[in-house]
């Protein structure tokens, strides 16, 4: 059997795992899945943490944005999700328009959490949604928060684009990451944020951040598991790499994304923005 490549950090990840791995400077890897087969394999691979990501929407449903999910859909695959890991830390995306007030977030996040299995939940966050956060923080539902680009706005925005570019794109980024801190969010995600604003942000908050597109500095790396097996048609992302295109089975391709996180060596610098 193939040696498994871990963190290092024995029993299964915890919310206190991933920060005493941020603080010790070891990188956390990180992937999406969305059934029992793949969340066993990501987990045997040592995969730290496992998201049931609203990109099913795209990857799994076959929709050109995650608008159309919803949170029986995010239920559904989590609670198959739950059923294949051992090791590693799940959390689930709260899917668009289903964290509009205080109540129904509460209502969307125990669902996920109770029916889903999932240990934390993620929302992509504006501003106006600190009082959410701090909702279901005071109701012990742990809460990572998606800043950066924000695929459920994808209609609101009309495109989309690299955020934190320019000193003042890049205050506001991290006035917006230091506030939902402050209302109890556990981790932090950057999705297409200049490198410089990541390390910014990283360097700033007491809580791990994960990055897809946000360059190097941020505790860890989240991809799409669709792109590191080599399954994703067409062109992909600039931040994404196919770790399957050497000619590796799957099981070898996150085995070698999971290394490449851990030693820095994914991502390298063309996979991030300036
Ligand atoms: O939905 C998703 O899979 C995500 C990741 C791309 C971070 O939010």
């Amino acid at each position: 059997m193939a040696e498994q490549k871990t963190s290092g950090e024995a029993g299964p990840v915890t919310v206190a795992t991933l920060r005493s791995m941020a603080e010790a400077g070891r990188k956390i890897a990180c992937l999406t899945a969305y059934d029992a087969s793949f969340a066993a394999l990501v987990d045997e691979a040592g995969t730290d943490l496992v998201l049931v990501g609203d990109s099913l929407g795209m990857v799994v449903q076959g929709h050109t944005t995650t608008v159309p999910v919803t949170v029986d859909d995010i239920v559904y695959h989590a609670s198959m999700v739950a059923r294949g890991l051992k090791r590693a830390f799940l959390v689930a995306d709260m899917p668009f328009a289903s964290f509009a007030t205080p109540d129904q977030a509460l209502a969307s996040a125990a669902r996920l959490m109770q029916q889903g299995g999932a240990q934390m939940v993620k929302l992509e966050g504006q501003l106006g949604q600190a009082g959410i956060v701090e909702r279901l923080a005071m109701s012990d539902i742990p809460v990572c928060a998606h800043l950066g680009l924000r695929p459920q706005s994808i209609h609101k925005m009309g495109a989309y684009r690299v955020h934190g570019k320019g000193a003042e794109a890049s205050d506001r980024l991290l006035a917006d990451a230091l506030k939902f801190q402050e209302a109890g969010a556990d981790l932090l995600l950057l999705e297409c944020v200049s490198s410089a604003a990541a390390a910014r942000i990283t360097q700033a908050v007491e809580v791990p951040v994960i990055g897809i597109g946000a360059g190097p500095a941020v505790d860890g790396q989240i991809l799409v598991l669709y792109d590191v097996i080599g399954v994703t048609r067409g062109r992909l992302p600039r931040f994404a790499r196919n770790f399957a295109a050497e000619g590796r089975a799957p099981d070898e391709a996150v085995r070698a994304y999971v290394e490449a996180v851990r030693d820095g060596s994914y991502p390298a610098p063309e996979h991030g923005f300036a």
